[in-house]
């Protein structure tokens, strides 16, 4: 088999890869361990930036996003017992963010890849990639059926997250990993209720953070910080909405919609980067290279940054054979991650509470977002990370 571009991996950075590529003519084979139906139900985070939305649109997978998705004008900080709106349109020109669940935007991406006859090889095994360091690399794999294939590429795209095998084919000494691990986890669930709040609420109380955000009209996603090595069996759904009422409450009363539970998890947060996001013919897009907690909502944003970059980049090769923009690559995206790493890093800071932290610490962050919350130089500074940075 060969191919100009093989992806490994089909989750946000490898499908918008192949779905850019193709729209320039340049093909590609995207491959993944995981089932389609496994891709399609994993409920990761729902944020879109601006910048993403308009992505989407301009290539013609927006649609459903469009008409199922929620646009939100801002979001709510609650902290002292008080809510404080941040206003985006307001403090950005005019910019918004949409609602819209991540493994919509994939199922979105997976369709457009089978009516573009480039249909996605799902549960392969066994992934290797060699010959980085060469001009033709190549990706070997087992198929479903068990046949061992070979494909030989121009270029491999690596966005297989953290844990999956290009990063892991880099030789260490060839880069060099930046890494946060924070003190805390997220609780998260999801619920049948009505929404809570029209828009999310971040929320910082005594007794930690706490996040309202939402799936659908019938379905709502929470989220509360735990101990990293606290277990689900540990919290019945009582204690959950206890905790819930507790650190959203505010003066006037305002309490959560409650509902059945269906689904709980815990997930650790950590902050990491991988410089360079390159190594030969192997380029790394997304998760593969960075991960940011959750607190910013910017994890899938990234690696559709990353790979508008790669595409155009790779564009320029097949349409004038020149790698400048090639080599640039790495340099070009990581000034955009870095602000990223930067405002997920902020965002978590100032909404949790640090276990051994003391009450000075605790003021500090009361007055950030007080401060935040009450000028709009503040307000502008959280506004335009959140709905977006400039694309690189
Ligand atoms: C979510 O809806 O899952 C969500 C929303 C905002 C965040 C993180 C996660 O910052």
């Amino acid at each position: 088999m060969r191919t100009q571009v093989g992806i490994v991996g089909a989750g946000p950075a490898g499908l918008l890869l192949s779905h850019l590529l193709h729209l320039r003519g340049i093909e590609t084979v995207v491959l993944d361990n995981r089932s389609r139906g496994d891709i399609e139900a994993t409920i990761r985070a729902g944020v879109l930036e601006q910048g993403t939305v308009e992505v989407l649109n301009e290539t013609g997978v927006g649609e459903r996003m469009m008409r199922e998705g929620f646009q939100h004008h801002g979001i709510e900080l609650r902290f002292g017992r008080r809510a404080h709106r941040v206003d985006f349109p307001s403090l950005t020109g005019g910019k918004s963010v949409m609602v819209y669940a991540q493994h919509e935007v994939l199922k979105d991406l997976i369709k457009a890849r089978a009516d573009a006859g480039a249909p996605v090889l799902f549960e392969v095994s066994h992934v290797s990639v060699y010959d980085l360091d060469t001009s033709s690399p190549r990706i070997r794999f087992r198929t479903r059926d068990g046949a061992l294939e070979e494909l030989a590429c121009d270029y491999v795209a690596g966005c297989d997250g953290t844990n999956g095998v290009c990063r892991r084919s880099i030789p260490e000494e060839a880069m060099t990993v930046y890494e946060k691990v924070y003190p805390f986890g997220w609780f998260g669930i999801l619920c049948n209720a009505p929404p809570s709040s029209s828009e999310l609420i971040y929320a910082l109380h005594e007794s930690g953070f706490a996040l309202v955000s939402t799936r659908s009209p019938d379905i709502q996603r929470m989220y509360f910080q735990v101990d990293p090595g606290d277990k689900v069996e540990n919290w019945p759904d009582e204690r959950i909405w206890e905790e819930f009422r507790r650190r959203l409450a505010t003066e006037d009363g305002w309490a959560p919609k409650e509902g059945p539970i269906f689904s709980k998890v815990i997930v650790g947060m950590r902050s990491s980067v991988v410089e360079p996001m390159q190594y030969g013919r192997l380029y790394l897009a997304g998760d593969c290279a960075h991960v940011v907690p959750p607190t910013g909502a910017k994890g899938l944003n990234l690696a559709v940054a990353d790979v508008r970059v790669l595409a155009g980049a790779l564009g320029e090769f097949y349409s004038s054979g020149s790698t400048q923009a090639l080599a640039h690559y790495s340099s070009t995206v990581l000034r955009r991650i870095w602000k990223a790493e930067r405002f997920s890093w902020w965002m978590t800071s100032m909404l949790h509470r640090f276990p051994g932290g003391d009450e000075f610490q605790f003021r500090m962050q009361l007055a950030e977002l007080d401060y935040v919350t009450s000028s709009r130089a503040g307000a502008t500074a959280l506004a335009e990370n959140y709905v977006g940075l400039p694309m690189s």
